[in-house]
């Protein structure tokens, strides 16, 4: 197969309108370490193989998070929150902050998290049942369900977590909630300020009555025997609104789709709901929301044999990765049962996905109750692909949900 040299991955119509698992396929065969031209950003380095990606992840001290982990950040002012947010902070302070944040994600939160991601599941369905079965599963189902669960974590009360759905659809999401029309960077500076306006006062309440939230442990907690300003509280909060927000949405709707498309699948997992978990595995090497991670090399190295001289960016391509075919057998192929199934959907080292579990326990519990509930899922119009790339997902999807 014959590609343009030059194409550019940072270009978001190539993943709203064109190919790029071909793209990818091309460059691990005859590029696995490209050039990528200046295009949509500056220069960079693009790695589309499995084991140059875990190069890349496993030595943090040649390959910088803090000038920024996504294409997008302007590459010479940085990123403003380097050395604060959890994923743009490198060692020693990175797994300082990560014993930290982590103390949400104990056995105890994941439990009472547990009933309340299934009741909540239960209600989503139940409303698109009862309103005869057709809805955007984008907006009516899997956009609902992780920004509910991250208030949860972060403490926000029930009232006002409709709200907050709102802002942070507008300032984080591919569009707005209905996704009808786009947002403006206005409005997405707008609500961000509102997001941090929100969570300053909820830190000064925290402050003075903890509670049981990440909030409360971050305002609390002390690193090298310093207490963490109100940036850094705000910062993390972010962090997880947005590392868990949009990538399990997409999730969620990536998978769905893929087992609409093959009813036999959908039949399987109605059958054998022990056959969910792995499934997930699969939703998530499939999808793979978290699109690309970018790192800035800290010194003159190789990656397969290609020099990468000091200050240059490298992008990992997690979704190029997780197709490489010297790792999974026909990778092309969407395979619930695939076992092993070592994707690196949330990344790999230290700053492998804090929220891995709850992603999984997110997903799980929704496909479960929608093997238990829904006989056939049926595509309705058209589905329309999210324009960006660093997350890979659908922004409408109509179904009719047949019970
Ligand atoms: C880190 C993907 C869900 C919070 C990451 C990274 C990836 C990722 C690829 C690594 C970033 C890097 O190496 O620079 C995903 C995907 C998800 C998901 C695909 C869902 C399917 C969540 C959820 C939360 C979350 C539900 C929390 C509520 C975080 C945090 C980090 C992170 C805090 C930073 C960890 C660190 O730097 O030490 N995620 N994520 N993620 N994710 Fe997720």
């Amino acid at each position: 197969m014959g590609l343009p040299s030059e194409v550019d991955l940072a270009d978001p119509d190539l993943y709203a309108e064109g190919d790029p698992d071909a793209e990818w396929a091309w460059l691990r065969a005859h590029r696995p370490v490209y050039r990528n031209p200046a295009g949509a950003t500056a220069e960079f380095w693009a790695l589309t193989r499995y084991r140059d990606a875990l190069q890349v992840y496993r030595d943090p001290s040649t390959f910088s998070s803090e000038r920024g982990m996504v294409l997008g950040v302007d590459p010479v002012a940085g990123d403003p929150a380097a050395g604060r947010m959890l994923v743009v902070t490198d060692p020693p302070r990175h797994p300082k902050l990560r014993r930290i944040v982590s103390g949400i994600f104990v056995p105890r939160t994941m439990h009472r998290l547990e009933g309340r991601v299934r009741s909540l599941v239960d209600q989503l369905l139940h409303r698109v049942v009862d309103g005869a079965g057709r809805c955007d599963f984008v907006n009516d189902v899997a956009a609902r369900l992780p920004v509910a669960i991250i208030c949860e974590l972060l403490g926000v009360p029930a009232d006002e977590q409709d709200w907050m759905y709102h802002l942070t659809s507008t300032a984080f999401g591919g569009g707005d909630p209905a996704g009808s029309a786009e947002v403006s960077a206005v409005e997405r500076a707008e609500a961000y300020g509102d997001i941090l306006l929100y969570y300053g006062e909820l830190a000064a309440e925290r402050r003075r009555r903890p509670g049981d939230d990440l909030v409360t442990l971050l305002v609390h907690a002390d690193l090298d025997g310093e207490p963490l300003d109100v940036e850094d509280v705000l910062v993390n909060c972010t962090n997880l609104i947005i590392g868990g927000n949009e990538t399990t949405r997409h999730a969620a709707s990536g998978g769905l789709l893929a087992l609409a498309q093959r009813p036999e699948l959908w039949r399987r997992l109605r059958e054998t709901p022990t056959a969910v978990p792995t499934a997930v595995e699969e939703v998530l090497r499939w999808t793979t929301p978290g699109m690309h991670v970018l790192r800035t090399a800290t010194r003159d190295t190789e990656i397969g044999g290609v020099p990468i001289r000091a200050g240059e960016r490298v992008v990992v391509w997690n979704a190029a990765a997780n197709r490489d075919e010297d790792v999974f057998a026909d990778p092309q192929r969407f395979d619930i049962d695939r076992s092993p199934n070592r994707h690196i959907a949330f990344g790999q080292g230290g700053h492998h996905c804090l929220g891995a579990a709850l992603a999984r326990l997110e997903l799980t519990i929704l496909f479960e109750e929608m093997a238990k509930q829904v006989t056939n899922v049926r595509l309705t119009g058209p589905v329309r692909r999210v324009r960006s790339c660093v997350l890979r997902g659908i922004r409408a999807l109509p179904v009719e949900l047949v019970t």
